[in-house]
């Protein structure tokens, strides 16, 4: 079974997401979490990673250099997925797992994305713009912040009277849906980076027939 490892600073409900899916898929499950890293002791995602019995590190923002590295790489890490994860990763790190480490961005990339674009600063900023449309897009990790290829995105619509809580509420909706499709997807080989550094492969979703709520959750493929 291949080895997922989650990096998460926070709640961890994109972690608990992609359980979620691992589990609904039974023995389809292309992958199993083995390891969760945080730069956060208390982060709730190393709760639910160890209520899980997977093995939960806490990684201090002061680790010496090469100590990410060298968890993922003792871990057999073959898939990396950052889940909130708030610490810049290693350019090391970055290449050894280059179309391997997936991120999840709650917009829709490239609008509202780069360095100290995180949290409710992305919803602040798409509430100021005034745009109509925001969602969530899942991408492979490059040297630079939320600009790698675009793996999958699912829109959600910006309501009048909407806050940055209401706004990412909602897409954390979306964003529970498309990530984990996509970590199996890229698990599973069906999805990949090509050395063009685009994505190829068929996306793990069919947005046309599910609409903007998308599928129900946890989504188990057909056939
Ligand atoms: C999500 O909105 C994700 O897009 C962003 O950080 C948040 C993490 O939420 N990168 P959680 O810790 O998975 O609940």
């Amino acid at each position: 079974m291949r080895r997922i490892a989650v990096l998460a600073s926070g709640g961890g409900s994109n972690l608990q997401a992609i359980l979620d899916h691992l589990d609904a898929l039974g023995d389809a499950a292309p992958a199993a979490v083995s390891l969760v890293v945080s730069d956060r002791a208390d982060a709730h995602a190393m709760e639910r990673a160890r209520r899980r019995g997977i093995e939960a590190v806490h990684l201090p923002r002061a680790a010496a250099e090469g100590a990410l590295e060298r968890l993922l790489g003792d871990s057999g890490a073959e898939v990396v997925a950052l889940a909130g994860y708030l610490r810049l990763i290693p350019p090391g790190v970055v290449r050894r797992w280059a179309g391997h480490m997936l991120n999840i961005h709650p917009s829709l990339l490239p609008a509202f994305g780069g360095h100290g674009m995180y949290g409710h600063r992305v919803h602040e900023a798409v509430l100021a713009s005034g745009a109509r449309l925001s969602g969530a897009s899942v991408h492979f990790v490059n040297e630079q912040f939320d600009r790698g290829a675009i793996i999958a995105q699912w829109p959600v619509p910006v309501h009048t009277g909407d806050t940055a809580d209401t706004l990412a509420e909602r897409v954390l909706r979306v964003e529970h849906r498309i990530y984990p499709w996509c970590v199996a997807a890229v698990a599973r080989g069906d999805v990949r980076l090509g050395e063009d550094r685009r994505v190829h492969g068929d996306l793990p979703y069919d947005f046309p027939r599910f609409g903007v709520e998308g599928p129900r959750h946890p989504f188990v493929p057909e056939g």
